[in-house]
């Protein structure tokens, strides 16, 4: 299965004949959760917290665990042993399932549907990491915003989806999502870091933005090296004023930003601050999944 595997409720297919019923809620509503993260070494990185996340969002969504977080973690290697790439990219979904009706009540879908998509990982070119990407702002509300489920990490990325084809038309490859009062929330797949005066500013989990895994290692790396950062809100006006800007995830890692809605920032190239942390956030993250690898292989 060298093209990827695909497991089903556990059960391994290729990617082209991976297939999963109509009547499904992920496929009807959009009604499911996921995580997407990569390997470094092979090793799945940061498995634990990705998986900590999904039970959270299937929470929030009321969408009930198929497995424990181990019975899950193992489902995960195993699909990783079945493919052996050099490095992967690893996607879990769980949907609520199927109905008996296509009503929307949920009491009728007992059984969610759990996918583990294993790839191989298509990381940026050079180019995007050594020129930066150009972004816009768009401005917006979530999916979940104002319901129970704000911040968790909901199927339906329509939002996401028009306001990349929105930077797209502009020109752009990548659109930051502000609400209507103006305040920065977070990428299309990613959360935002913004230098002023040298201190990185990036909006608190509290506004709503998912709560990235990337974001959360880049404050820690950055604490360990003595860059000031704070978590506050971030007024879209305030991007024309930001020495540097990159955004972050857990496949695209740091991203710089060098133009936002046609405005260069800084000199409009990668700034140093972006270049010490994207350095060392490399190191920490093969050093992490180093120690993590060495875990899983005394269990
Ligand atoms: C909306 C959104 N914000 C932020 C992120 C970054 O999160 P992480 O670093 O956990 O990948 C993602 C990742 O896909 C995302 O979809």
């Amino acid at each position: 299965m060298s093209a990827g595997v695909v497991l089903i409720n556990g059960e391994a297919h290729s990617p082209e004949t991976a297939s999963v019923s109509v009547f499904d809620r992920g496929f009807l509503y959009g009604d499911s959760v996921f995580e997407a993260l990569r390997t470094y070494g092979g090793e799945p990185f940061e498995l634990s917290a990705h998986l900590a996340r999904l039970e959270n969002s299937a929470a929030l969504a009321k969408i009930s665990m198929p497995l424990t977080l181990a019975d899950f973690e193992a489902e995960v290697r195993r699909g990783l042993a079945l493919t052996r790439f050099d490095e992967s990219y690893v996607r879990i979904l769980l949907t609520r399932g199927r109905g008996r009706e296509l009503g929307l009540s949920m009491s009728e879908a007992q059984s969610p549907l759990r996918v583990v998509l294993i790839l191989p990982l298509r990381a940026p070119s050079a180019t995007t990491y050594e020129r930066g990407i150009a972004a816009i702002i768009y401005r917006t509300q979530r999916v979940g915003d104002g319901t129970l489920a704000s911040g968790a990490k909901l199927g339906n990325y329509l939002l996401s989806v028009l306001a990349l084809d929105a930077a797209r038309a502009a020109g752009a490859e990548e659109a930051l999502l502000a609400d209507h009062q103006g305040s920065v929330l977070e990428g299309t797949t990613s959360n935002v870091f913004c230098l002023f005066d040298g201190t990185l500013v990036t909006p608190p989990v509290s506004v709503g933005i998912l709560a990235g895994i990337t974001r959360k290692e880049v404050i820690q790396v950055a604490r360990q090296i003595g860059q000031p950062i704070v978590e506050r809100p971030l007024l879209a006006e305030e991007l024309g004023f930001a020495q540097e800007v990159f955004v972050s995830s857990s496949i695209r890692e740091l991203v710089p930003v060098v133009r936002v809605d046609g405005r260069e920032i800084g000199d409009g190239l990668p700034g140093p601050c972006y270049r010490r942390l994207r350095e060392v956030f490399g190191r920490h993250a093969h050093e992490l999944a180093a120690v993590s690898a060495a875990r899983a292989a005394t269990k």
